[in-house]
């Protein structure tokens, strides 16, 4: 059996989200008074929709949102309009919503999506003032996975093999037929703490490969679940 971290089953969707959100309204209050701010990455997709409406709408006053600092752990390579863009979503359901926080997106309407990388590997440098060495240390990252074991936008034979000292990196996604922009697995891993979401049949069966197979090639396999204080939330 392979170490994942602590894995929490709940019995719906809305079980998933309400604890999601507890935990990252908990993450929050502690990094604020811990450090003065909180900083996290949100990823897009489907399964965190319920998180940002719940976040933005019952426990919208649990947090200082004037000392949150968002960041998104990838981007599709679209306009922050398109229906496609992680912007956009979390801008809708959550951004829109709540008061005075930092936002800071990857450009997903940059034409040239290694140049949006590199802007957002700077932003990064400076919202957390890094020396050129360092790797930024993300409160909170909230994840997805894919079928394929795809983590942020980190796709078997894609982006994971970019140049390992990127904080951000961009790329072609053959199975997608598109460029995605993604956080890189060193600061993914270098997480205080990520939270997985993962819903329905196919992706328990990819959990369950994640936990018996040494070499399941799953992207996420590379995250180091106990360094970043991993927990699963996820219901069939
Ligand atoms: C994205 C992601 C991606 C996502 C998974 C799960 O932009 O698509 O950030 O990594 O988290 O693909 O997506 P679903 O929740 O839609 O299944």
């Amino acid at each position: 059996m392979i170490e994942i971290g602590a894995i929490v089953s709940v019995q719906s969707l809305t079980d998933l989200a309400e604890l999601t959100v507890q935990q990252i309204v908990e993450e929050a209050n502690k990094a604020i008074s811990d450090r003065g701010r909180f900083m996290i990455a949100l990823s897009g997709g489907r399964t965190p929709q319920n998180i940002y409406r719940l976040l933005s709408d019952k426990y919208r006053n649990n947090i200082d949102w004037r000392k949150v600092y968002l960041f998104f752990s990838d981007e599709r390579c679209v306009n922050p309009e398109n229906e496609n863009s992680n912007y956009g979503m979390v801008k809708n359901l959550l951004i829109d919503k709540v008061p005075g926080e930092q936002v800071f997106r990857m450009e997903g309407e940059n034409p040239d999506p290694a140049q949006a990388a590199a802007n957002y590997e700077n932003t990064i440098r400076k919202i957390f003032s890094l020396r050129s060495d360092e790797i930024p240390v993300f409160d909170f990252m909230l994840l997805g996975i894919g079928v394929d074991g795809h983590v942020a936008s980190l796709f078997p034979g894609s982006l994971l093999s970019s140049d390992e000292n990127k904080l951000v990196i961009s790329g072609w996604v053959q199975k997608l037929k598109a460029n995605r922009i993604s956080l890189s697995l060193n600061v993914l891993n270098n997480s205080r703490k990520i939270v997985f979401i993962a819903s329905g049949r196919e992706k328990m069966a990819v959990l369950d490969n994640l936990t018996k197979q040494e070499n399941s090639g799953y992207p996420v396999a590379q995250i180091d679940f106990n360094k970043t204080n991993s927990t699963w939330i996820i219901t069939d």
